[in-house]
């Protein structure tokens, strides 16, 4: 075994430093509005809107057209492919309008999970092949940081080797390539809530998961200062029958992040994983607040807990654009406090801030 490599070129090391440190600055969160066309079309329709691309559209120019008030709580935005090319009615290309505001854009990269055969119904996540082209692309258009989501779920047997090896190596592989485009890869190993598992088992497949992570980086010289964690928080299967308080929650977070992710990660941002808007900003709050070593920043990459009530305020109905606006300031504003340890729990009313927003076995 030879351990010779080269770290990359001072001038990329820089370069990709600076991007990650841009979004993860305190105070300052990234707003997730990269689902798919599917997965935004479900959300639309739940709040009967029919799932067309003008409708994709509108409703994306709402989150992009926002006071650039926002700009004081969302450091940066994952768009999803076909939103890279969308305009606002006046013409502005979306990209443009995010830039105007000081906000990094970014990319969803990956091509969706597909089933590891011969497992317990896990899976892997694809889109490799052609991912160098696809960054070239990408950074020329303006984005300059990327993600790629992979799942493990919690069950009797699971997640087993197989799995946990499988997505830590298709990560690395992922950052490392986004890497050579000049891009931050946001590295996401979600560890799915479904299931009655408690807290305990939640943090030890959550440390399983990152110790793989964290090795598989390391082998594909991936330059972690480069790099932002998208993570799960330790929470309880969603069916599990015992409550946890949010400084247990945020306990068992830490810890887990403390044996596992090196120091030089450039910081943590967390997914709300069908939290209540609420609870994600209460949590997220509780983990900024425990004492104890906390080497990274910790921040936010909201989908659900951040779009809840915008779109239950919007209903793709025009006269209640700013009041969805005004929804998405103010929920962006508890998770900007929550991120500084100084969110005080119910200050932020929402029209949707304490709906459940699981999603069994949820796809992005
Ligand atoms: P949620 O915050 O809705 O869990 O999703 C964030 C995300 O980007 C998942 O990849």
């Amino acid at each position: 075994m030879t351990t010779y490599y080269n770290y990359p070129p001072q001038a990329l090391q820089d370069e990709l430093k600076k991007i990650a440190k841009a979004l993860v600055v305190p105070g300052k969160g990234i707003l997730a509005a990269d689902e798919s066309v599917n997965t935004l079309g479900k959300r639309l329709q739940e709040v009967g809107v029919e799932n067309t691309e003008e409708n994709r559209r509108r409703y994306r120019q709402l989150l992009f057209t926002t006071d650039p008030c926002i700009a004081d709580n969302i450091s940066g935005v994952i768009l999803f492919h076909e939103t890279l090319f969308q305009k606002a009615d006046d013409g502005t290309p979306f990209l443009e309008l995010l830039k105007q505001n000081g906000i990094v854009p970014g990319i969803k990269v990956d091509r969706g999970v597909v089933p590891l055969f011969g497992s317990e119904d896990e899976c892997t996540t694809q889109g490799l092949d052609d991912l160098a082209e696809r960054c070239t692309g990408y950074k020329k258009e303006g984005c300059h940081f990327t993600k790629w989501r992979c799942v493990l779920k919690i069950g009797k047997n699971v997640p087993s080797y197989q799995a946990i090896m499988e997505n830590a190596n298709v990560l690395a592989r992922y950052a490392s390539i986004s890497q050579s485009q000049r891009m931050v890869p946001i590295v996401e190993p979600e560890v799915l809530p479904d299931g009655s598992h408690d807290l305990d088992r939640a943090q030890k497949v959550t440390e399983s998961v990152l110790s793989a992570v964290y090795k598989a980086l390391g082998d594909h010289h991936v330059f972690l200062e480069g790099t932002i964690l998208k993570s799960n928080m330790v929470t309880p299967g969603m069916q599990c029958p015992i409550k946890y308080s949010p400084d247990e929650i945020a306990e068992a977070t830490v810890l887990a992040f403390q044996r596992t992710v090196p120091p030089a990660v450039a910081g943590i941002a967390f997914l709300s994983g069908g939290q209540s808007e609420e609870e994600a900003s209460v949590n997220l709050d509780a983990i900024n607040k425990y004492v104890g070593r906390k080497p990274w920043p910790l921040t936010f990459s909201f989908g659900r807990a951040l779009q809840a009530s915008v779109l239950k305020t919007w209903n793709g109905k025009d006269e209640y654009t700013k009041a969805a606006q005004e929804e998405l300031i103010n929920r962006a504003r508890a998770n900007g406090l929550a991120v500084l340890g100084k969110y005080k729990a119910g200050t932020v009313k929402g029209a949707a801030a304490d709906a459940e927003l699981f999603i069994k076995n949820h796809a992005y």
